[in-house]
């Protein structure tokens, strides 16, 4: 056994680097608040995370001797090939597919020789990671492994080290089980005895617990759940973090920035933030748009949608289709609805935080409208930052419905003339009732900060729990 005490496991990193022409190495921490979460343990030094060297910057860092542990990361020089068909092929295509309820059956998904040699390189992926922890973990050590890219681990690492107390948790939502069901049955089975490795398995809501719980049973038999147990813990907003960083200057520039794009003092802002990701259902969003403005006219002139949809797995060719249709779908209700004096859609796709942040402050309506979501934080961190209050308008599907749906307009995502209604009603609230309802928002979305979610899950995985 290894000396660390405390492991985390999971394919991106809390740090990348990136070459510079001179020759040195830039590491970058990344954001969000899964890092944060599980940054809590960056203060610990008997702690290690346990990732993947992503790209060219990572790879050259490991080649130097960075990211072997020392410094409390570990990052996995994986081939690339096999790294490729695992996060590309099973991870993003077919496992983000399933959760998401993403597929167009008539023609997909196809489960042939391609997908089996892609499903060798997940279990090759899932096996380096599962050693490593082996190789690392001190006698009776916790591991909290993350998210649908290591499904496996928990079965395999159970195998190696019976001592360890093993947590997997999954960030996405769970399929139910008839969709679930369109994994080949030995594949359904494999990933679901590979998460029962864990003691504990746990969701972001209740209700992807159930579907998770719902699949063993109908795959597995009613017995299978009798080894784990399965918990919830619904991650919040880091209200500490968002409001400081909310009010520095580069965040205040860009607000004046964005105030110059959208004009006129008195026009209504409809802000949404994303990946460009099929799930957020953004190209919905933008018809639901166009259709306030084809119905309301009142609204000419008087509302802009700020709409920033930051580039997210451009390996894949139906995200880039995507992409270029979100584009087109923007450039044309503008060309519709657009006057010298008027841009009804702005759209940002340069990745951004501070500018992300300044339109969370300014906006008088939030848009988040996904087909799915495991929780959406966008949701959980506009009221924590806006200045004057902000209506959410939400999907009933995203995991942050269960905390927030009370004080938010709630949409069917398919429905754009029901997402168009919610979007005027939202433009329209008294601005008292928007502050109140901000507040109470806010108030839920930071119930169960970073630091606290990822402490809670250290403790229930501890012998005496
Ligand atoms: C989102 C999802 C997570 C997932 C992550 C992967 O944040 O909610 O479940 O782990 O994307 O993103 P990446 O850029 O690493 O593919």
């Amino acid at each position: 056994p290894g000396s660390a005490r405390v492991l985390v496991a999971s394919n991106r990193g809390p740090v990348s680097y990136t070459l510079r022409d001179d020759g040195t190495l830039d590491a970058k921490r990344g954001g969000g608040g899964v890092v944060s979460g599980l940054s809590a343990i960056g203060a610990r030094d008997d702690a290690l995370w346990v990732c993947c060297a992503l790209g060219d910057g990572d790879r050259e860092a490991v080649r130097r001797g960075i990211g072997r542990g020392e410094d409390g990361v570990l990052m996995l020089d994986i081939d690339p090939d096999v790294h490729s068909d695992a996060y590309n092929g099973i991870a993003n295509s077919v496992l983000w597919f399933i959760h998401h309820l993403l597929y167009q059956t008539p023609l997909e998904p196809v489960f042939d020789d391609g997908f089996r040699r892609q499903w060798r390189s997940y279990e090759t992926y899932n096996r380096a990671f599962a050693r490593a922890l082996a190789d690392r973990a001190a006698d009776g050590a916790a591991i909290l492994v993350q998210d649908y890219h290591l499904a496996l681990v928990p079965g395999m690492l159970r195998e190696l080290r019976p001592d360890l107390r093993i947590g997997h948790f999954s960030h996405t939502p769970w399929a139910p089980p008839d969709y679930f069901r369109l994994l080949p049955d030995d594949i359904a089975e494999q990933l679901l005895r590979g998460l029962l490795g864990a003691d504990r398995t746990c969701f972001l809501t209740r209700r992807w617990a159930d579907a998770f719980t719902a699949c063993c049973t109908e795959v597995l038999g009613p017995d299978a759940l009798k080894g784990t147990r399965i918990g919830v813990h619904g991650l919040g907003a880091d209200a500490g973090f968002l409001r400081e960083r909310a009010h520095r200057p580069d965040v205040e520039e860009r607000m004046t920035a964005l105030r110059e794009q959208i004009g006129g003092p008195d026009r209504k802002t409809i802000v949404r933030v994303d990946r460009t990701e099929l799930s957020k259902n953004i190209v919905r969003g933008l018809l639901a748009y166009r259709h306030l403005l084809a119905t309301r006219p009142e609204w000419h002139e008087r509302v802009v949608h700020v709409a920033f949809a930051y580039p997210s797995r451009q390996d894949l060719a139906v995200y880039r289709d995507y992409t270029a249709e979100v584009q087109r779908l923007a450039d044309a209700v503008n060309d519709e609805y657009g006057t010298p004096g008027w841009t009804p859609v702005v759209l940002h796709v340069k990745d951004d935080f501070a500018r992300s942040l300044a339109a969370y402050r300014l906006a008088d309506v939030a848009l988040v409208n996904p087909i799915r979501d495991g929780m959406n934080l966008v949701a959980k961190e506009i009221p924590v930052v806006s200045d004057a209050g902000c209506a959410l308008v939400l999907s009933r599907e995203a995991g942050a419905y269960e905390e927030l749906g009370a004080d938010a307009l709630v949409v069917n995502p398919y429905d754009v003339i029901a997402t168009a209604a919610a979007l005027h009603e939202a433009l329209t609230l008294p601005a008292q009732v928007r502050a109140d309802r901000t507040a109470r928002l806010a108030a839920a979305a930071t119930a169960l900060p970073p630091q606290r979610w990822f402490l809670d899950q250290l403790e229930a995985l501890a012998p005496e729990a």
